[in-house]
């Protein structure tokens, strides 16, 4: 296993639609096992495939106390939605640090192939509800951001461009420092 770079927004990449999975097989298991690890070390409920670059419609979250019940959703679409909206405050592993209430469905069905492309459904509120939507927001190239109003997602964007400065100064420093 190991521990995937995940894009930070503004990355353009995050922005890309992902195409549905059409092979399964070792390559989505050592995929779906890489993310596991990159979203457990994060520390994450979620994490879409797109945010480790990978446009293919898969994703997975965990919500449990002991991370131990990992789901994994592949092609999934929902095929239910209440009426009634929860706002939840979401955070988001491309967007460190920045947590923002985001009005969604309070309940949904999904239907999704697993990581042996079985076919299942999953009726779905609360947390997991919100995390499901969140993640396949991202497959369809959306981040969470997006949501809120222009003058916070600009923001938002500021902030992360700064951060994203800092650390390749940081970076910078470290090799000059090698090299003395
Ligand atoms: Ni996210």
């Amino acid at each position: 296993m190991a521990i995937l770079n995940i894009l930070r927004y503004p990355d353009a990449r995050l922005h890309k639609v992902a195409k549905p999975v059409t092979e399964f097989g070792e390559r989505i298991k050592k995929l779906v096992a890489d993310m596991a690890e990159t979203m457990y070390d994060a520390p994450g409920v979620g994490l879409a495939a797109s945010q480790v670059d990978v446009h293919e419609q898969l994703l997975i979250v965990d919500i449990s106390e002991t991370k131990d019940e990992l789901r994994v959703f592949i092609n999934p679409q929902i095929v239910w939605a209440s009426a009634e909206k929860q706002v939840y405050d979401e955070g988001c592993l491309s967007v460190p640090g920045i947590y923002d209430g985001v009005e969604r469905p309070a309940q949904i069905k999904v239907s999704a192939l697993d990581a042996d492309g079985k076919p299942f459904e999953l009726s779905a509120d609360g947390l997991m509800a919100v995390c499901i939507q969140h993640e396949m927001d991202h497959l369809m190239g959306k981040v969470f951001v997006e949501y809120l109003s222009p003058l916070k997602r600009n923001r938002i964007k500021a902030k992360m461009l700064k951060e994203e400065r800092g650390m390749e100064r940081e970076a910078a420093l470290r090799a000059a420092g090698r090299r003395h």
